[in-house]
């Protein structure tokens, strides 16, 4: 199979270290290899959170594991709850709350704006919620929400706080300890450049008290972040089988993570960033996140209707990279261009240069005629 460069916003592109960490003898999850391993990983995650405080996870499961688990462990069925949403994946959180029978309330901010703390300081004063739900980037939309403000929102309410940091962590600062939300989590399979398959949360000790003392039992049993703790602090007890090959590629991952240094990494990212904008910038294209707001890990920008499909195979057909479109409704009218993990900036740089060239052949950069198809080589 010929490789791609995936300029997608998750998966992302493996070095060859991490690739090579999947590519041994099956290890199995019991003996001192894997406990290792395992307590090694779990280290590392709490060093790519800045979590030295509250209770860290990792465990076979995706981002919407991630999700769920955080909405079962947190709320009961009636409990009011408030989920700000600038995208489609706040919208599922939203979801998940109404499937597990909380009141689910919801303040939505649209067409590209982030959620603002004002807006939410009035809303709490409003109701008694159990828990808010915050989305750090939103990746349908690129949105990247003031967490900072928010959480604290949230803080001085005497509420808990969930963010949902899958398409932030690894790429866009994040500090656990100071930043003083219960819940956070993030999957393997995007700014931290591992394979898809694990799940990172980290839970502050009012989050875990919450939890032990809440008086309806967590209705379940994988997803119940209590009954995970124990294996967390003790990788020789079994729960469910772990995907071995996924938790070694993510150490590696993380380990790469460290050799750089994850405030190298947030600046690296932070220029991955700057170079998209300026890009879609020059093209002359509306980016979807309003200004101010627009995240270091993905660009999202519209373009003509109709086009987007054409921008994503001429791409991938003739360059050899592969960048998304919009979700559902935007499909045929927004790209999508994911930025994180071991991108560089030199690469990243050419690829948007032959995006550029494909919008200008497709009659998309202002100022400038469609000019005729490239005529394929045989
Ligand atoms: C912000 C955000 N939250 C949650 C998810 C769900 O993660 P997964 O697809 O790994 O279940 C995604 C996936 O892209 C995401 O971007």
């Amino acid at each position: 199979m010929e490789d791609k460069l995936l300029l997608i916003p998750g998966p992302t592109n493996l070095s060859k270290r991490v690739r090579e960490a999947m590519a041994g003898p099956q290890l199995p999850h019991v003996g001192a290899r894997f406990y290792s391993m395992f307590k090694e990983t779990i280290d590392l995650a709490r060093y790519v959170f800045k979590n030295t405080k509250g209770t860290q996870f990792v465990f076979t499961g995706t981002g919407t594991t991630g999700m769920e688990s955080s909405v079962v462990s947190l709320v009961a069925h009636g409990d009011r709850t408030l989920t700000l949403t600038t995208g489609y994946f706040g919208r599922r959180m939203l979801m998940l709350n109404q499937v597990h029978g909380a009141k689910a309330d919801h303040l939505e901010f649209k067409d590209g704006m982030a959620a603002d703390p004002d807006a939410l300081r009035k809303q709490l004063r409003k109701a008694k919620y159990a828990v808010v739900f915050i989305t750090h980037v939103d990746t349908s939309t690129s949105v990247a929400n003031p967490v900072t403000d928010l959480v604290d929102e949230c803080s001085n309410a005497g509420v808990l706080s969930v963010v949902d940091s899958v398409c932030a962590i690894g790429g866009v600062p994040m500090d656990f300890d100071r930043l003083g939300a219960d819940i956070v989590f993030t999957a393997s399979q995007k700014a931290l450049a591992a394979a898809p398959g694990a799940v990172l949360v980290a839970a502050s000790n009012r989050a875990i008290e919450h939890m032990e003392k809440r008086k309806a039992p967590i209705e379940a049993y994988y997803m119940n972040l209590l009954r995970w703790k124990p294996i967390m602090e003790d990788p020789k007890m079994y729960l469910a089988t772990p995907a071995t090959q996924v938790l070694m590629a993510l150490r590696e991952a993380m380990l790469e993570v460290k050799e750089e240094g994850i405030e190298n990494r947030w600046a690296r990212h932070r220029k991955l960033g700057e170079i998209t904008r300026g890009m879609v910038d020059e093209w002359g294209q509306k980016f979807v996140a309003e200004e101010g707001h627009r995240a270091d890990t993905v660009t999202s920008f519209w373009v003509e209707n109709g086009k987007a499909g054409p921008i994503q195979k001429t791409m991938e057909e003739e360059h050899g990279v592969m960048v998304a479109r919009g979700i559902y409704d935007d499909r045929d009218r927004m790209i999508r261009v994911g930025h994180f993990g071991i991108l560089t900036p030199a690469i990243l740089r050419r690829s948007l240069d032959s995006m550029g060239g494909v919008m200008e052949e497709l009659g998309l950069v202002p100022g400038r005629v469609a000019v005729p198809k490239r005529r394929k080589k045989n």
